[in-house]
């Protein structure tokens, strides 16, 4: 019971990797708002958690987050029915605008940074207020994305949107260090979600085609980001601020992929040690492998 006594608020809770983390929490005894757009999901989801057993600890509230007094709805939400606020997973989110930076809509980019950024930014002031008042620390938990690390991870003004978020988290770690309330960002690579399951594809094709995208043999999952979540949420990460955690079974550790590019499979690469002595003019080798 890692979040015992704790309440948290988990918005986009009703869906993918939100709602995974939203059921580990309450398994781990916190109390927990779900907080999320899709009215439909949400019944869904609080019949999973009632059926878990959570029925007393689990309350919805339609949100959007886009919009402040929303967010200020659900975190009052969290003081009237369990009294205080511990956690907020800043989770809810969107593919968004998608198409080349020449064509894309003004109203497009605001869709897509307002629910991205914006709704990050509500997340962080409405919790900081409590924390503040409560005057006992608090933790922030921002999703961004593997998109928020390089160009080549996903849509233009998504990714944008998710290097905002990523230093959002430092910026408002800083500033919020004094105060004992941490805050930090979770990257994920590939995860199986609504949000990367085509509907036209069933969901173990899905899978099957995101196994082949990063390093690690399978897929991320929902729980992966719970796990992750989970650390951050709990009192084991208690000096860990301002951080930016990567989960994404090595997508990005990979680089640039060079063996991908010059044709040779990874594995072609694993048959042989070799020393190349580069242009020394002494002769290269290669050997078995030992093992
Ligand atoms: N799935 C991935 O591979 C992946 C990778 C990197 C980052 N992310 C990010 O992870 C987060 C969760 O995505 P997911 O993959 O679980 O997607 P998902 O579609 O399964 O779940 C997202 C949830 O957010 C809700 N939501 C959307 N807009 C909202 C709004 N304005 N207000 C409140 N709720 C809203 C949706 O209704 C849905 O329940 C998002 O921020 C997404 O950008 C996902």
């Amino acid at each position: 019971m890692r979040l015992k006594n704790k309440v948290a608020i988990v918005t986009g809770g009703a869906g993918g990797m939100g709602q995974a983390t939203a059921l580990r929490f309450l398994a781990e005894g916190a109390k927990v708002v779900i907080a999320d757009f899709n009215a439909a999901s949400g019944e869904d989801t609080l019949k999973i958690a009632a059926a878990a057993g959570h029925a007393d600890t689990a309350r919805f509230i339609r949100t959007d987050v886009a919009q402040e007094a929303d967010i200020k709805a659900m975190v009052d939400c969290a003081l009237d029915h369990f009294g205080r606020l511990d956690v907020i997973f800043n989770n809810a989110g969107v593919g968004g605008a998608i198409g080349p930076v020449w064509d894309l809509e003004e109203d497009e980019w605001d869709y897509t940074f307002d629910v991205l950024v914006k709704g990050v930014f509500f997340g962080i002031k409405h919790a900081t207020r409590v924390f503040r008042r409560q005057g006992e620390g608090g933790n922030i938990i921002n999703t961004a994305s593997v998109a928020g690390l390089s160009g080549g991870c996903g849509p233009l003004a998504y990714s944008a949107a998710k290097a905002a978020v990523v230093n959002l988290s430092r910026a408002a770690a800083v500033q919020l260090a004094p105060d004992r309330i941490r805050v930090n960002a979770i990257c994920p690579g590939f995860i199986l979600t609504g949000l990367t399951h085509p509907h036209q594809q069933s969901l173990e094709e899905a899978g099957r085609f995101l196994d082949g995208l990063q390093p690690w043999p399978q897929h991320g999952r929902g729980a992966d980001i719970a796990g992750t979540a989970l650390f951050l949420a709990s009192d084991d990460s208690a000096f860990v601020s301002g951080e930016a955690i990567v989960v994404d079974g090595a997508l990005t550790a990979i680089g640039p992929d060079m063996w991908q590019r010059y044709g040779v499979p990874r594995e072609a690469t694993m048959t042989k040690s070799r020393l190349n002595k580069g242009t020394t003019g002494e002769t290269s080798t290669a050997r078995q492998l030992k093992d």
